[in-house]
């Protein structure tokens, strides 16, 4: 792993305010459009390239037609998440024609594999720069070179990673934050690709994060959601995940404490009785499962059974008798017959999750499911998608509409994306909640309310200030 030192931040600094003095010297304001792709990490990131961005003296705009800068944060999880990160970098080719002071950089996952940086070097020549995950840090470097009519430049990461610290943040909301806590994976489950592009597995220093969640606490946040691949094998100082969670519940303020993602086989019993002893902590857990065949869970590298899968969420809910739970499945994974997808859904039944993201089995360049010769048929995995959706809608259902009429403190976030007429918030158990818009729920926004659900929905909750 590469440290980045704080001399190395400091370089950035200085060269993020020569960047902002350069502007306005000629009078300009620029304007920086970001579009992210992916998961959470990728969020963050983005929040990071906003902070830097904000620092050289770019403003924030969401419609890239005003942009003098376009980042595009790409994800490559799967290939319609690339697809659509290419589709979009190249309705930008428009833009550059029209204003050929208009930059535009193609930044994170999907561009540090080789070939995905080959075919934008080639097919998207108006794309100015390529910046891997590990190598963001550098972006106000390799940004001033642009300005100063530098070539075109292309900077990927080593296999094992970096880790910066110092840089500045743009959070995209003041009562919700995402903080880092590790970066990078070395479980190297056969389909996926995350290990090739976010490199080797680094924790924070402990005394890093501390400091970062109390400011974000300073500045108003109620909701601190820990990040990482895998959080379980967080480590710094001789501590673990659990100590970290039980160090942040210990901070003064009012917050709720989540953290993603889990991995079933280091998920220890110590965190889960860390999490049941905190009330700052979420009763909520994420906890991928991917299939419910033992068979496909060896092939795909998880290291864990279903039976020790359902032993951990017996202790949880031990525990934590109203703990909801989360997780991702995967259908059609190479090989993957009917009796063994139907053992998935036997599993979703067991268990009963209060919300499953479930996908198509993608095949990932580098990964060894992608060399396996027995790929699913794309109608067959559609099938199962579809059959699982309808099983796991069913039972998500069923737990949503077991809260009606129960109480359920909600953290008000804002206006609901279904109606201006609605404000929208998480429960403590991460469940989306929808409450009417008025004076009085106005006041709650960015602050917990407690709330009566009158109504469930598959993915949704109703309710009115209690
Ligand atoms: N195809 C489909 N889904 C994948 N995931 C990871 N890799 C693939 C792939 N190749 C899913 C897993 C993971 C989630 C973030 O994405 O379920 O937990
Ligand atoms: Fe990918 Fe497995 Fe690592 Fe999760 S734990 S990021 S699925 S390799």
């Amino acid at each position: 792993m590469i440290k980045v030192t704080s001399e190395q931040i400091a370089e950035q600094y200085k060269i993020m305010h020569s960047v902002r003095e350069h502007f306005s010297a000629l009078g300009k304001e620029p304007k920086c459009y970001i579009r992210t792709f992916g998961c959470q990490q990728n969020e963050a990131d983005s929040e990071q390239l906003r902070g830097m961005t904000s620092e050289m003296g770019y403003a924030r705009t969401d419609t890239p037609e005003d942009a003098d800068l376009i980042l595009i944060n790409t994800c490559a999880v799967r290939e319609h998440a690339e697809l659509r990160a290419l589709s979009t970098t190249g309705q930008f080719k428009k833009l550059k024609e029209k204003n050929p002071e208009l930059y535009i950089g193609v930044c994170g996952c999907m561009v540090t594999q080789e070939h995905r940086m080959d075919q934008v070097k080639k097919s998207y020549p108006y794309v100015d720069f390529l910046v891997g995950t590990g190598m963001l840090y550098k972006l106000p470097e390799i940004l001033a070179k642009q300005l100063d009519g530098g070539k075109r430049s292309f900077t990927v990461d080593s296999p094992e990673g970096s880790l910066a610290e110092g840089l500045p943040i743009e959070r995209e909301s003041k009562a919700t934050a995402w903080v880092s806590v590790m970066y990078g994976c070395n479980n190297f489950c056969s389909y996926c690709v995350v290990p090739y592009t976010r490199g080797r597995e680094r924790s924070r220093e402990r005394s890093d994060i501390l400091a970062e969640v109390k400011r974000v606490i300073a500045d108003g946040a109620k909701e601190i959601t820990l990040l990482g691949q895998n959080v379980n094998s967080y480590s710094s100082d001789g501590g673990d995940f659990a100590d970290l969670v039980d160090e942040i519940c210990a901070l003064d303020g009012d917050f709720i404490l989540r953290f993603m993602t889990s991995h079933p086989k280091d998920a220890s019993r110590k965190l889960i009785d860390t999490m049941a002893k905190n009330d700052k902590c979420a009763k909520q857990f994420h906890l991928p499962l991917q299939s419910g065949s033992g068979r496909i869970l060896h092939e795909m590298n998880r290291k864990y059974t279903p039976e020790s899968y359902l032993e951990l969420v017996k202790y949880m809910r031990e525990k934590m008798p109203d703990i909801a739970l989360s997780s991702d499945i995967i259908v059609g994974f190479p090989g993957e017959t009917d009796e063994e997808f139907e053992e998935t859904l036997s599993m979703l039944r067991t268990v009963g999750f209060d919300m499953v993201y479930s996908f198509i089995y993608s095949p990932r360049p580098l990964t060894p499911a992608a060399a396996m010769t027995c790929q699913i048929p794309q109608e067959v995995k559609s099938k199962r998608f579809d059959r699982l959706l309808e099983v796991q809608n069913e039972i998500s259902l069923a737990k949503n509409l077991s809260l009606v009429g129960k109480h359920q403190r909600v953290l008000v976030t804002g206006e609901s994306k279904n109606s201006p007429d609605m404000l929208t918030g998480r429960a403590d158990s991460n469940k989306l909640v929808h409450i009417p818009r008025d004076a009085a729920s106005e006041a709650y926004i960015g602050k917990f309310a407690n709330v009566k659900i009158t109504k469930a929905e598959t993915f949704a909750l109703f309710g009115e200030l209690a």
